[in-house]
């Protein structure tokens, strides 16, 4: 299934020589893990240097004049590190200016709906899951609508330096999208430095000038590149796995239908059940002992929420799709911690959204008979790769 529901539940850790990792499958151990950090590095998910990553030398020095090598990535980073990076970017994710975006976000939503017609096989994460997150995110970043789709364009083939294994060619494909990805946020940046916007580069930008010790320009532009990834793929993953999920479900897109009141702990079940991340890495610092299990200084352990987020001793019922079950958000779909997710609440905002505009449109929809669910090829994400769907009749919305 989408969501690692086959990996193994409620067992100590261990180890499994072919990720070369010590994985962990239960709640309190994945509790142990992420919330000591300075026990478990970070730094496992560091994605080394543009050479590294296979860009070709011209363009990595191009890359490095705007983000010099060695610039900390919020996830990868450590304390004391992440304490200096950390409390900016939450200070763009109050509640408050995220509601502020609902109607930008809402209209991309509605607008992407719009445009699925039927009755043919629709795919829904080619047409709908992964341009909508993609926008969402580069809209509320600052992006202008009319420049969006050109730039999500140059992330999606910018990510697949990190994620695939390429050939020459198409490795210098990826990494002049990346250097045209970091020269737009540079540009956004400046842009926004200069004349404030109400979005939240801008915020970045005025939020930064106020801190007693400001970041500098290109840890900033690595920030604003961090969430127009981080804030893509995970969104689209867990919209089109519960998708399926619910469509799979004998009656469950009909009553999600029946009951719009629901929405919100609907999407708090979705991220529990269809994260999609295959692993959040750490690195152990020195020798240690998780659930009774010995690791060993310098072993990578890998924390599973599919498993994870089906322990039995936390989600009675976990299979299930429970909106308002007791301790709903105990779930690590968006980490446990210091490094926990902190555009959440663009990424419960997003799902919401997206969720009720087809709901709304769309009750009758069905899967596509018979059709091979296919799946991305993605070594952090299992992801739908396609998902068809007969949307059926359009209702008012
Ligand atoms: C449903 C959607 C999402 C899911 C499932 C998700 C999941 C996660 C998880 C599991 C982590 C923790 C990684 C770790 O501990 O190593 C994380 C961190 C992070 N996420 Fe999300 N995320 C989502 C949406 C977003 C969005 C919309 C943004 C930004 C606009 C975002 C930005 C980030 C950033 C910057 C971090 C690093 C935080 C830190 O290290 O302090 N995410 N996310």
């Amino acid at each position: 299934m989408s969501d690692n529901s086959a990996a193994p539940v409620g067992q100590p850790p261990h180890f499994h020589p072919l990720v070369g990792a010590w994985i962990v499958t239960r709640h309190a151990d994945a509790v142990t893990v992420l919330g000591n950090p300075d026990l478990f590095s970070s730094s496992a998910a560091f994605a080394g240097s543009f050479q590294q990553l296979g860009c070709p030398a011209d363009i990595a020095e191009r890359l490095e004049a705007i983000v010099p090598a060695g610039t900390p990535q919020l996830v990868a980073s450590d304390r004391p590190q992440h304490g200096l990076l950390r409390p900016l970017a939450t200070r763009l994710f109050t509640t408050a200016r995220i509601e502020a975006y609902r109607p930008i976000v809402r209209d991309l939503a509605q607008g992407l709906a719009d445009d699925l017609a039927g009755p043919g096989p629709v795919d829904l994460h080619a047409r709908f899951a992964i341009p909508f997150s993609a926008r969402a995110v580069l809209r509320v970043l600052g992006v202008e609508a009319d420049r969006a789709p050109a730039v999500e364009a140059l992330a999606a083939s910018a990510s697949l330096l990190f994620f695939v294994q390429l050939d020459e060619a198409a490795k210098r494909r990826s990494a002049e999208a990346l250097l045209a990805l970091e020269e737009e946020m540079a540009v956004l940046l400046d842009a926004r430095t200069a004349a404030p916007r109400d979005d939240l580069a801008s915020a970045l930008a005025r939020a930064n000038a106020s801190e007693s010790e400001p970041l500098k320009r290109a840890q900033l532009i690595q920030l604003l590149l961090d969430m127009a990834f981080a804030g893509t793929d995970p969104v689209a993953t867990v919209l089109s796995s519960f998708m399926l999920r619910l469509l799979a479900t004998g009656g469950a897109w009909r009553r999600a239908a029946a009951t719009p009141e629901t929405i919100g702990s609907v999407v708090e079940e979705a991220v529990r059940l269809a994260s999609g991340l295959r692993g959040i890495a750490r690195r152990a610092v020195r020798d240690t002992e998780v659930g009774g299990t010995p690791i060993e200084a310098g072993a990578t352990v890998l924390v599973m929420p599919g498993p994870v987020n089906r322990d039995e001793g936390v989600f009675p019922d976990p299979g299930n799709v429970c909106p308002g079950r007791a301790g709903a958000r105990t779930h690590i779909g968006f980490g446990y911690g210091i490094h926990y997710c902190v555009g959440a609440p663009l990424g419960r905002l997003d799902l919401e959204l997206a969720l009720t505009a087809l709901l709304e449109r769309f009750p009758d929809m069905r899967l596509w008979p018979s059709q091979p669910v296919a799946f991305a090829r993605a070594p952090l994400l299992t992801q739908v790769g396609r998902l068809l769907v007969d949307p059926g009749p359009r209702r008012g919305g």
